[in-house]
């Protein structure tokens, strides 16, 4: 019974974070130490990505684009999103991190 209770909830936890196109991963106390922040900030990050970033279009995943490309956008799209400074320099750490852990990269920056 525990056994399959464990399987289902694996299934479920694969399901639920693999959508076309990638995960958007949960912040982890690992991706905090390789981008060198707290963690509360990547957490931060994705809940504005989660809240903001599918308003106007679907959202873009965060291991769709290259980290170049996301810091070219962010400044944007973080001023149609009405993001706060400290609001928009936190999405992108979470971008970024996610985008290293979708593709199991070297994170830092
Ligand atoms: C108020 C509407 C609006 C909001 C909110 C918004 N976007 Fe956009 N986004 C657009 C529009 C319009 C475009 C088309 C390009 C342009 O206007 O620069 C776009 C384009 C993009 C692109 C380029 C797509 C591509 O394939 O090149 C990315 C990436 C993107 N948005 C990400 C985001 C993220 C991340 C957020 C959350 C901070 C966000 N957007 C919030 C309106 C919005």
């Amino acid at each position: 019974m525990g056994k399959i209770a464990s399987i289902l909830g694996a299934i479920l936890v694969v399901a639920g974070c693999a959508g076309p196109g990638g995960p958007i991963p949960e912040p982890t106390p690992e991706m905090a130490l390789a981008m060198g922040v707290e963690e509360a900030r990547l957490v931060r990050g994705r809940e504005s990505y989660m809240t903001h970033c599918n308003r106007c279009h679907e959202r873009v995943l965060p291991g769709k684009l290259d980290p170049e490309y996301w810091r070219g956008i962010v400044p944007h799209m973080a001023k149609y999103a009405d993001l706060t400074e400290a609001e928009e320099s936190d999405l992108l750490v979470y971008l970024m991190a996610a985008h290293g852990t979708v593709h199991g990269e070297n994170l830092q920056h």
